[in-house]
């Protein structure tokens, strides 16, 4: 028998976009897909974890054997994330949250004036999710993710430090949106361990290997 590599521990994880209200019809949002954080919950339930994913508006089903806990913007990611992160022993941020909400929100449509001013929108700075609960006293062993368009090495252990996780999972954008397949590189405190090019399901499956390797018992 062989017991599987996550048994008995407990994964929180976001995945997807996050949708920021400018009025009841129309939201800012970042383009993913989710599925490598759809992934990546499905390979986590396969290795026996007990797993919750916090999940912005996609068009996926639900992996089997998995929570998931729908919401849009990323203040709500940010609560159903913080309301979680103190029980899991492994949190895993994938979701592309968008930087800045929209501070003015109509409750209203905005309506189009003919001949007359478009309307202005005014920012607000989003929670960074990863790092807060990278901070945590007693919080989960954090890995985030970074999509790049260059300079991926530099970046991703950039933000390794910034955001104080121990592993930044680095793909370049242009790779990994819209498509199936990706190709991955973990870096730790060791440096860079690159992944095959392959579809993101395997790739969720390796990583998730690797980290159940590496996870503080
Ligand atoms: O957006 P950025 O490149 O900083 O994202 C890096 C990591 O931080 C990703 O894992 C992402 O899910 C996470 N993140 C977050 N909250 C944010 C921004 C990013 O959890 N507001």
């Amino acid at each position: 028998f062989q017991p599987k590599s996550l048994a008995g521990r407990r994964v929180l994880l976001t995945a997807g976009p996050t949708s920021e209200t400018i009025d009841p019809v129309r939201v800012l949002t970042n383009r993913s897909s989710g599925r490598m954080g759809y992934a990546l919950a499905r390979a986590a339930a396969e290795a026996g974890a007990h797993v919750t994913l916090v999940s912005g508006p996609t068009a996926l089903p639900c992996p089997d054997g998995v929570e998931r806990i729908a919401v849009r913007g990323a203040a709500d990611m940010h609560a159903a994330v913080m309301a979680r992160a103190g029980k899991a022993d492994l949190f895993i941020a994938v979701a592309a949250v968008a930087d800045w909400g929209i501070a003015n929100p109509s409750d209203v449509k905005l309506k189009k004036q003919p001949g007359g001013q478009p309307p202005r929108l005014d920012f607000v700075q989003n929670p960074d999710i990863l790092a807060e609960v990278a901070a945590l006293p007693d919080g989960p062993w954090c890995v985030g993710f970074a999509a790049e368009t260059d300079h991926l090495a530099e970046h991703a252990q950039a933000k390794r430090a910034r955001k104080g996780v121990p592993v930044i999972v680095g793909n370049l954008a242009q790779d990994a949106m819209d498509t199936e397949d990706t190709e991955l590189v973990i870096f730790d405190e060791a440096g860079a361990h690159p992944l095959a090019r392959q579809s993101k399901l395997l790739a969720a499956r390796q990583l998730i290997a690797w980290i159940a390797g590496h996870l503080p018992r």
